[in-house]
């Protein structure tokens, strides 16, 4: 996606703001996700709350299964609209490893490990994904996605950011170069949030 679509998709988006607030719980316990959402969605007439009760994920091969599991979860147990985001890293060379597994790597092994996996590799095609599930009391949940597309770099930069930042690079800089104003402009999470906005401010549900 380029930058151009994004400016016309975010205007589209300030065109067709929601006219009352709706509540929303965003189940997460990284206060840096939370806070970044909260921003995001406020100003489109959500008042977001953080609910860090962790559900049992189920595991699966695909984001979209996973997010959309918790999220039914969450809903059915506040009992008020939920989202819950689930994200990953896919590096091309490892056939889309560690995807659904990037967090445990994340933990277990680190980036100078996932580094040391590439050594030796020259195609170093890699994005991230995030897909966004929402979901209503007693309903079905929906699933919103966003990518971004990089290459993984061939050590560590820069001091900004979290998780995969320093070796993920964006237009020959890595996020963690990058900072996190522009990052979010362009994120995975950011496109994510961005189609879950356009349906919702664009044609009203019937509950919402
Ligand atoms: P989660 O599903 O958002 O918790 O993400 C799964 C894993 O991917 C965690 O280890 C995160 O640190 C990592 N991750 C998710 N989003 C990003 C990002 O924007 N930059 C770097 N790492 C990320």
């Amino acid at each position: 996606m380029t930058h151009e679509t994004d400016k016309i998709k975010s205007n589209k988006i300030k065109n067709n703001k929601i006219k009352n607030k709706t509540k929303i719980v965003f189940v997460t316990g990284n206060k840096g996700k939370f806070i970044e959402i909260k921003e995001i969605l406020e100003p489109f007439g959500f008042e977001v709350l953080q609910e860090k009760t962790d559900f049992p994920e189920i595991q699966a091969d695909e984001l979209e299964p996973i997010a959309k599991a918790s999220a039914k979860s969450a809903a059915d147990f506040f009992k008020i609209p939920v989202i819950v985001d689930d994200s990953g890293l896919f590096i091309e060379a490892l056939n889309g490893f560690p995807g659904p597994y990037s967090r445990f790597v994340e933990d277990k092994l680190g980036n100078q490990k996932v580094l040391k996996l590439m050594k030796g590799e020259t195609n170093r095609n890699a994005y991230f994904k995030t897909v966004i599930a929402y979901c209503e009391p007693n309903k079905e949940p929906e699933a919103y996605s966003g990518i971004v597309k990089g290459k993984i770099a061939h050590e560590e930069r820069g001091n900004e950011g979290f998780g995969y930042d320093p070796i993920f690079e964006y237009e020959g800089k890595t996020f963690g170069e990058l900072g996190n104003d522009v990052k979010n402009k362009i994120s995975h999470r950011r496109r994510a949030i961005d189609e879950f906005l356009l349906k919702k401010s664009g044609v009203r549900e019937p509950d919402f």
